[in-house]
């Protein structure tokens, strides 16, 4: 069926999915929250990513950083001096708007022209149509504060707007705390805030969200030669959905990467035809970027990206070293003894390949010497791999793909319309609802919520005692609650003992009702949870 943002967004809103923000005071431009059943959501997203991500492998540790942080990083990481978007305004109707998005909407490219942007011939506003706009001017999008009493220059900080940084700045931290060595990871989850010129698409570009990043911290290339004697590149047809390999170099650790994100969108449910990926062309990387994929999705209102894969070289924890004054580097024992064993011959050889391949690049042959020196020595700054996903876009990817109205007709003939949220059940709201199939019966309310009280346990469950049985499942359809449990005179066993401690279970997708043991739920459950 055809969806359009309009039925999700009011779902959202009647069901306790998505509400503006501060909405009784005319609401925040940007700004959304979560309401009972959206905080639930958004919760399993972030738990099951930090399942799939952390628990459920031996190379990736955690962090839980402030928001606000010393604000030299943001000096060190660019995003000071760098992260901006280029703003203009319409002189007769005051309408602002993002310069890029203005020139795509009218299918034209904004123009770099040395240090500024120029708008192309032709570009409009598409509010009111004049061609009176301002020049395009660069707009910080960092939220700025003050810490502390005192306003000023002094005490500027900021709200981070992206979470990876402060892995970079306690890297020095994790690594002999966690006693992980290169290849690792470090993974967060957490708010981030952007002053977008122009929020919208719904929740999808907000001012304030949530990220789920890792920097995932690998050997240089030339390390990898060292130990390995050879660095497996893609042309070499790596089996990326087994273990990663010591001789991989950063372009299958990148791609392995891609892999695994495709993965967990695939278990989180979002249909394959509907994930694109996109790699960004040579001049659309970010300078310290060797390569960058975004993982799309089909939204209704367009393909745009739910995930950056990047492979941003030692850009950051090089920049980290530079402005605190900190080394970065870490020593790799594998690397150490495989350098030991080599003569002073080997060394030389390899030094020259790499000054002549650095050089050839445009890069320092000084800086090459040292680097070989320091891996000689087993030294070097890692690498990374950044996967950075937005927690909301994923949240409204879920909904977006969950929505189903479904044509119904009953036994007589009679039609109707079943709204119902096809969620995967690891990342459902609601787990089970019990449901008591009367409630003035106290033998027969008290064993549901016996039965209630033992699953809420494990997981989050509804309890709805009000209206016909098939109206209860109507409503938890509209949430997207795969499992509902009838309670019913059977499972007292009185006439038919037989069927006593059975109830029936209800299936959200199919409306299939199946008569199982109490002593087999779980189980059943159990089983649904991919994530
Ligand atoms: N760390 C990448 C991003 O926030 O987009």
């Amino acid at each position: 069926m055809e969806k359009t943002l309009e039925q999700i967004s009011s779902l959202c809103k009647r069901r306790g999915f998505i509400f503006p923000s501060s909405e009784i005071y005319g609401g925040l431009n940007g700004f959304w929250d979560y309401g009972p059943m959206g905080a639930e959501l958004k919760r399993n997203i972030r738990d099951a990513w930090w399942r799939f991500t952390v628990q459920w492998r031996d190379d990736v540790v955690g962090l839980d950083a402030t928001i606000i942080m010393n604000p030299r990083i943001w000096e060190a990481s660019g995003h000071v001096g760098g992260f901006a978007d280029p703003m203009v305004d319409c002189k007769d109707c005051k309408k602002r708007h993002r310069a890029d998005q203005l020139c795509e909407e009218q299918g034209l490219k904004l123009v770099r022209d040395g240090k500024a942007w120029k708008l192309p011939e032709g570009c409009k506003c598409t509010a009111c149509g004049s061609a009176n706009l301002t020049e395009p001017r660069e707009f910080n999008l960092m939220f700025k504060t003050y810490v502390g009493p005192v306003e000023d220059d002094s005490s500027v900080a900021y709200l981070r707007p992206e979470t990876a940084q402060a892995i970079f700045a306690q890297f020095l931290n994790i690594v002999p705390t966690s006693r992980k060595a290169v290849p690792f990871g470090v993974a967060q989850s957490g708010k981030s805030f952007r002053n977008e010129i122009n929020p919208r698409n719904y929740t999808f570009r907000s001012r304030e969200f949530e990220q789920m990043e890792l920097e995932f911290f690998i050997r240089p290339d030339e390390a990898v030669e060292l130990i390995c004697g050879h660095v497996a590149t893609l042309a070499d047809n790596p089996d990326l959905s087994g273990d990663p390999q010591e001789d991989w170099g950063w372009e299958v650790w990148h791609r392995y990467w891609v892999e695994q994100r495709l993965k967990w969108y695939r278990l989180a449910g979002l249909p394959e035809q509907d994930l694109h990926l996109y790699w960004q062309k040579k001049d659309e990387l970010a300078h310290y970027a060797r390569a960058c994929v975004d993982i799309e999705y089909a939204f209704p209102f367009g393909v745009q990206e739910l995930e950056g894969i990047a492979a941003r070289s030692d850009f950051d924890l090089t920049q980290h070293q530079k402005h605190s004054g900190k080394s970065m580097e870490v020593m790799d024992d594998r690397l150490r003894l495989a350098c030991a064993a080599k003569s002073d011959e080997e060394k030389a050889e390899f030094k020259a390949k790499v000054v002549a391949d650095w050089t050839a690049r445009g890069k320092d042959a000084a800086a090459a010497e040292a680097f070989c020196d320091g891996l000689f020595q087993g030294r070097y700054v890692p690498h990374v791999i950044e996967p950075s996903a937005g927690t909301d876009r994923l949240a409204l990817a879920l909904l977006c793909n969950a929505y189903d109205e479904e044509k119904l007709v009953d036994s007589k003939g009679k039609e109707d319309v079943r709204t119902v949220l096809r969620f995967s059940p690891s990342l459902a709201p609601v787990k089970v609802a019990v449901l008591p199939l009367v409630k003035n019966k106290p033998e027969l309310r008290e064993k549901a919520r016996e039965l209630y009280r033992s699953l809420r346990r494990r997981w989050k469950c509804a309890w709805d005692e009000t209206g016909a049985i098939g109206r209860r499942y109507r409503r938890q359809d509209e949430i997207g609650t795969p499992f509902c449990v009838t309670v019913d005179f059977d499972t007292l066993g009185e006439e038919h003992p037989e069927l006593k401690d059975t109830v029936t279970l209800r299936f959200r997708d199919s409306m299939e009702q199946v008569r199982v043991p109490i002593s087999e739920l779980a189980a059943k459950i159990d089983a649904s949870m991919e994530l």
